[in-house]
């Protein structure tokens, strides 16, 4: 920017001072090409006008008047026509300044205009997004509700019948193993309409004062014995000093298990999960970043999206139940890609509990 208004300026001083000493050597007698001289000034003070706005034209044109002058004090000039010349020199070089100020605040403000468009359309776009994504939510919790409540009570039943069954037959009973399965099974079963119904009615947060530190402690001690078996370091970079924020503990661990298992999961061949807390903008802030095998970039805005898995055996709903429970505090949680390899989750919720 500097360099192209340095070549600017070499550019129009260039100009007069050519057309300055093409002036001074010419024949004194040869009227039309004074005049033609006289006349060739007007497009740097012009292009100053242009380039440099008001400024620029009057110092121009005050320049070249100044130029003007001094050569009349050695050739003959008719007076009226001197001084006429020197004044509109200098209204040129006015008004064009001018004009280009004018353009120039005028192209401001159609780029601002232009600028805050953008940005309304962005926040649209998000909201729109978020709107169909709490649209989507509401439908599926509803749907999930109905389903957990048809699945627990037959489960209840069958369990019943399987607890009669079983005393019937003893250890040494080869079929004895398949009651255990059925049990196994409707265990699982029953830990997944647990999940659903959680999905579905998310329990409001019991909000105390709560330290994020301590949280993550926890959330480390629960983790670390499966992340070992996979070769997985979880590094705390734990905030010094960070203020208590108000919170439902136990959804906010809730999350962060979530989001470490995920992370552990996306590494099948070892790595480091970090674990970063700060405070920012009256909020908490917490990230985790794992060195994992991350996601496409057309399936990563999925990822909140129940059901959505790539998993097996996944349920496709940590995510969701997760985002549900931040949206819940007033926070948000978001997912962006490691310039390197891996995701990073994002967790932000504000010190001072609003119900929204
Ligand atoms: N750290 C991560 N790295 C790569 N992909 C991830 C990560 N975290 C989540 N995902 C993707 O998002 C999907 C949804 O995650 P989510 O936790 O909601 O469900 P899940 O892990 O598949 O099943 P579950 O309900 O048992 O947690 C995952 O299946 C996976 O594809
Ligand atoms: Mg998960």
């Amino acid at each position: 920017m500097i360099k192209k208004s340095g070549f600017k300026i070499i550019l129009i001083l260039a100009f007069v001072a050519i057309i300055t000493f093409l002036h001074f050597s010419a024949n004194r007698d040869n009227f039309h090409l004074h005049s033609i001289y006289q006349h060739l000034y007007y497009i740097p003070i012009i292009l100053a006008g242009f380039w440099f706005g008001l400024q620029g034209g009057i110092i121009t044109s005050l320049g070249i008047t100044f130029c003007y002058v001094f050569y009349s004090s050695s050739h003959p000039v008719h007076e009226s026509g001197l001084y006429a010349e020197m004044i509109i020199y200098n209204i040129v070089g006015i008004v064009t300044g001018f004009l280009s100020r004018m353009e120039k605040n005028q192209r401001e403000k159609s780029e601002k205009t232009a600028e805050d468009l953008r940005k309304a359309y962005q926040k649209l776009q998000t909201t729109l997004e978020q709107l169909t994504r709490a649209d989507r939510l509401a439908a599926l919790g509803e749907l999930s509700a109905g389903l957990a409540h048809e699945i627990r009570n037959p489960l209840g039943s069958i369990k019943g019948a399987i607890d009669i069954l079983e005393s019937e037959f003893d250890n040494k009973n080869q079929k004895k193993e398949f009651i255990d399965i059925i049990k196994d099974e409707i265990d699982r079963l029953n830990g997944l309409v647990s999940e659903f119904s959680l999905f579905a009615k998310p329990k409001d947060p019991d909000i105390r004062e709560a330290d994020v530190n301590e949280i993550v402690d926890s959330v480390i001690r629960l983790t670390t014995n499966r992340a070992g078996q996979q070769k997985v370091s979880i590094v705390p970079e734990l905030g010094e000093g960070l203020p208590y924020f108000f919170v439902d503990s136990e959804q906010i661990k809730q999350v962060l298990l979530n989001t470490v298992i995920n992370g552990i999961q996306s590494m099948p061949d070892g790595g480091n999960l970090v674990i970063k807390t700060t405070e920012t903008n009256s909020s908490i802030k917490i990230s985790i970043t794992d060195e994992g095998v991350g996601i496409e970039t057309e399936k990563l805005s999925r990822v909140f999206d129940p059901f959505f898995t790539t998993k097996e055996n996944g349920t496709g709903l940590g995510l969701s139940i997760s985002y549900q429970l931040i949206k819940k505090h007033g926070g948000e949680i978001i997912v962006s890609p490691n310039p390197d390899r891996g995701l990073t989750f994002t967790v932000q919720i504000p010190i001072k509990y609003t119900n929204e």
